[in-house]
Parts: C-alpha cells; structure tokens; sequence
C-alpha cells in the first residue's frame, strides 16, 4: 500500500480530536519533566501504550472495518483455520499440549482456532492469552465469552510470562507493535532520533545515542559488514529480540509462529531505504508520520526477522521456517479449509474467495507478511514451512 500524504488523512472526529489532544498534552508534560526532549521509543510507547491514555489501552475501535486497519484474523477465519491445523500437528507430539498467544487483539484468532481445534477433536489442554493492553483484555473475554462459552474452561489470561510453555505460540502483529529506536548514522557516530516540542506540536529532535543504541547499530554494520552512510536513518527495535529470548527460555518443547510484515536484516537497512519503516494507519489510510495524531493512530515498523531468528537461535531454538504468508497458507493446508467450506451459498463462497485473495496475494497481504517458525524438541516440521522455504535469507 502506498504511504499517503498528511494533507490526504480524514479529519479525527470530535472524540477522536479530544482524546488525541489528552494524549499530547500527557506527552507535552512527559517531556518538559525529561529536560525537553524524549528518545522516539518512548514515544512510540506512550502514544501506544500509556494506561487508559495510549493507542492499545484505550477503548478505541482499532480492527476491522470501524477501525484503523485490518489483520490476518480479522480478514478471514480460514487464516485461523489453516493455522489451527498446524497446531494440532504440534500439540499432539507434546505432553501437557497448551497455546499461548500474544497481543490477541480483538480475540478472533483465538476463538477461529479454537473452534476448528474442537472440529478436528484436538483440543489444548489450556488456551492462555498475554495482552498488555487492559483494555483489550476485557474485549478478549467479553468476545470470547460470547462466540466460545462451551470452550471458556480452557481460556485464561497471564500477567506476565509463564516460567514454562509446551505446545504453540502465536503472535500476529506483536512484534510490529513494539516501541522502535530511531537513529540516524552521523559521521562522528550514531544519534538517537528524539521527539521535542515546538509551539505545541512534536517535532523530530536529536541526540547523541546511549550506549545501547549506538551498540546495536554497531552489530547491524557488523553483520551487513559495511558502515552505514553517513546520514542514513531508520529504526532498530532492541525490545523484540530481548521478547524472542523470553521466548526460548519459557519454550519447553514446541513450535512459535511469529507473524508480521517484515524483511531480512540484508534488505532492512539496505542503502535505498534510509529513512526506515515506520508504518502509521487511521481510518484505513496508511502514511509515515508517527508525530501527528497521538494516541488515535496505530504506528508499527516493520520486523528485522534476522534479529529476531538470531535471537531465537542464542536461545537455544531452531528456526523451524521462514515463508511469506501466502506460502504459510498454501503449505498449511488452505485448500482442505476451503474444501470444508465448499457447501456455503455462493455469495458467501465469493466473499471468502475475496478474503483469501486478500490473504494472499502478493500486492495485499501475501509477500510483505512472513511467518517466522521457531522450534524446539524433535518435532516435525510443521508442513506450512514446506513450500519455498527462505531460512536461509535470514
Ligand atoms: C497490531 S495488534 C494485533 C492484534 C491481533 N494479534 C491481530 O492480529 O488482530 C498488536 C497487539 O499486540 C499487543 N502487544 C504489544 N506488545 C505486546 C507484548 N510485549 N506482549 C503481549 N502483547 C503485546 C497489543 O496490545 C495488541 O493487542
């Protein structure tokens, strides 16, 4: 999807308008308190997630078509169903079979493979959901208790990690959610993008960048083996890989299946893209402006899969696969889901015609999304990593 201009965007409706300027006027404090200026990080996390303030804690609509953008789950429930099937390959190899999700969002990746898991008599023995957002908890539970109350036995929410986790984990668009650092490479080192206030609004500002930041932006010229050029921006995300660690050491014995739009490392920060990856959605407009319209706008940057396969891998982790979601799709088995559904009426075979297309094909949602596959214990390789795997581009 192109990125639009800011001149393009809707106008916020009233409500919309009065929340976004909360949220600033939060930040605006945040920042006179910080001596004048925030790393964008920080940014990126208070507008998103700031209790009862941010994007995901307040009650905003943000899926769907009332909302600001749509998901794989929320596109079709065959994502769901295709996904549900390589979960049960997984959970029948394991003692004491359980799913946890991530960031479930409405839930409707949650309740899609539950029902399909009970279709095909595979059940785990518990289905946990971590969610940072209490906000969205409440609507998990509240949709979940209505679309699955016969399976609402089995469903439960954790405040933070379990020590120990057999069976699946998903996460769909957690990872493009997490707060990103900014950094522009200067000749005499790295700086860290900030955000500052000028006559009321944000504005970029910069400074030089903490220890963490400039060693991370070392180890990606390392790997690229070359130096960035001078001026180059974009984004690291140091959050991600220290989740993907918390990852390999709660995963007993299991398969986690990470999806979201993202690239290798190589093509990341390849010379031509400087200027990096954000990614801001409102009201189905998609445009790279993440310091207008706090706190009523998604913003999420694209995922460096090689760090976080990188990541997995020091945490003692395989990397089961790596494919685009179409290849997910079709190696997953879409064609018995659909088979399943060959006795709907034609209008509703056509509308599920038009979702798959969405799901899969490669100007929508079926190159830039990618299932990143991470494995341990011998466990068979889910067959959805099967067609045309891209491990080793990673
Ligand atoms: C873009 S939404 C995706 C929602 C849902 N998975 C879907 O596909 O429709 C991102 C979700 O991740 C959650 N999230 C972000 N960081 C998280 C973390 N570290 N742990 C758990 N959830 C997180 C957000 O609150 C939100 O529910």
């Amino acid at each position: 999807m192109q990125h639009e201009q800011r001149s393009s965007l809707p106008q916020p409706d009233a409500a919309s308008a009065a929340q976004s300027a909360r949220v600033a006027e939060f930040l605006r404090q945040i920042i006179a308190a910080e001596g004048g200026k925030i790393s964008f990080a920080e940014y990126m996390h208070q507008v998103l997630y700031a209790p009862g303030l941010g994007y995901y804690s307040a009650g905003t609509t943000k899926f769907g078509d009332a909302g600001d953008f749509i998901t794989a789950p929320e596109t079709s429930s065959v994502f769901g169903h295709v996904l549900a099937r390589q979960c049960a390959a997984v959970l029948a190899a394991v003692e004491k079979p359980s799913i946890l999700e991530f960031g479930a969002g409405s839930g409707k990746l949650a309740a899609d493979i539950l029902k399909m898991l009970a279709e095909m008599d595979a059940l785990p023995n518990s289905y946990r959901i971590l969610e940072v957002s209490a906000d969205l908890r409440e609507r998990q539970e509240s949709f979940l208790e209505s679309e699955i109350p016969q399976l609402m036995d089995r469903v439960s929410w954790l405040d933070r990690l379990p020590d120990e986790h057999s069976g699946v984990i998903v996460a769909n668009e957690v990872l493009d959610a997490m707060p990103v650092e900014r950094f522009i490479r200067r000749r005499d080192g790295i700086a860290q993008v900030c955000v500052a206030v000028k006559d009321g609004s944000f504005v970029p500002a910069e400074r030089v960048a903490p220890d963490n930041l400039a060693a991370a932006v070392t180890v990606i010229e390392e790997e690229l083996g070359r130096s960035l050029p001078e001026g180059y921006e974009s984004e690291v995300c140091i959050a991600a890989p220290q989740w993907v660690g918390d990852v390999a050491r709660m995963l007993s014995r299991g398969v986690a299946f990470l999806f979201d739009y993202g690239v290798s490392r190589h093509e990341y920060y390849a010379a031509e893209r400087s200027g990096g990856w954000l990614r801001c959605h409102f009201r189905h407009h998609v445009h790279n402006d993440p310091l207008i319209l706090p706190g009523i706008q998604d913003i999420s940057a694209w995922v460096d899969f090689s760090a976080a396969a990188t990541a997995a891998v020091a945490g003692g982790l395989d990397v089961a696969g790596f494919v685009n979601q179409a290849q997910f799709l079709i190696g997953g088995g879409l064609d018995q889901a659909l088979a399943d559904l060959s006795e709907l009426p034609i209008d509703a075979q056509l509308k599920l015609s038009g979702q798959v297309k969405l799901l899969t094909l490669p100007g929508e949602m079926g190159e830039n999304f990618k299932c990143l596959g991470l494995s341990r214990g011998a466990i068979t390789r889910p067959s959805a990593f099967g067609l045309a795997d891209r491990t080793t581009s990673l």
